[in-house]
């Protein structure tokens, strides 16, 4: 199989679109409305781990008026992810180059309205639990983040990983909807943007499974 080549001139890349991510995003702590231009009562609705970007270059059309911020930890996916966005011209989508684990760097109490985690990995049960994003540690800490009745919107291809990231958000405190085992064959469908996992699961027939969970 061939090596995938690691991204090249990742720095002059970056530079072309500048306009879509900060040197310092940590200075944007509590302040990503202001730093992206947008009115002190837009809502902002971040998405973990974007990966290449097609759910969020695709979902932040959709809602013009939301400052989207896409994190992804990995910095040659983001850049396709941010040439992706740069391209197509998506005016109200920015980007966060950073883990997870580190979010209350960046953000303040209550300034999420809605966060995305679609295909998260899925670790194994037994020996990783505490990776997975949806682990109740990561669920404390979007809890600090999210306003009041903000919301979690999650997808999986993997059972395992969906069952126990519900019993995850109900250890948590948060109100599960919307729940299906066959996202492409429910009413929740009409509204959904495929991601890249997704897509490629659901070609292998995989059931996507789908959650709300609401503070
Ligand atoms: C399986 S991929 C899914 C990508 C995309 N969401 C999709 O559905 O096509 C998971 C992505 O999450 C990123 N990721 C995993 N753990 C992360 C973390 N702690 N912080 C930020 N990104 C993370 C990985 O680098 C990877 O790009």
């Amino acid at each position: 199989m061939a090596r995938m080549r690691a991204k090249r001139h990742i720095p002059e890349r970056l530079e072309v679109c500048h306009e879509r991510w900060f040197d310092a995003p940590m200075l944007n702590k509590g302040k990503w409305r202001e730093k992206c231009g947008f009115p002190e009562d837009a809502k902002i609705f971040l998405e973990i781990g974007c990966g290449k970007g097609k759910f969020c270059t695709e979902t932040a059309p959709k809602y013009p008026d939301v400052l989207y911020i896409a994190l992804e930890r990995d910095t040659s996916v983001i850049l396709a992810a941010i040439e992706k966005a740069h391209r197509e011209e998506v005016p109200n989508l920015f980007f966060l180059n950073a883990d997870a684990g580190l979010l209350e760097n960046y953000f303040s109490e209550d300034e999420i309205d809605r966060i995305y985690i679609n295909f998260c990995d899925p670790w194994s049960r037994r020996n990783k639990p505490k990776r997975r994003l949806t682990y109740r540690a990561f669920l404390e800490q979007y809890k600090v983040l999210l306003k009041e009745h903000g919301q979690i919107h999650f997808k999986t291809d993997n059972d395992e990983l969906y069952d126990f990231s519900l019993e995850e958000f109900k250890e948590c405190g948060f109100a599960l909807s919307e729940l299906t085992r066959d996202l492409h064959n429910s009413e929740w469908d009409k509204d959904n943007v495929r991601t890249e996992f997704e897509q490629k699961f659901a070609d292998q027939g995989i059931g996507i499974k789908r959650a709300v969970a609401s503070l």
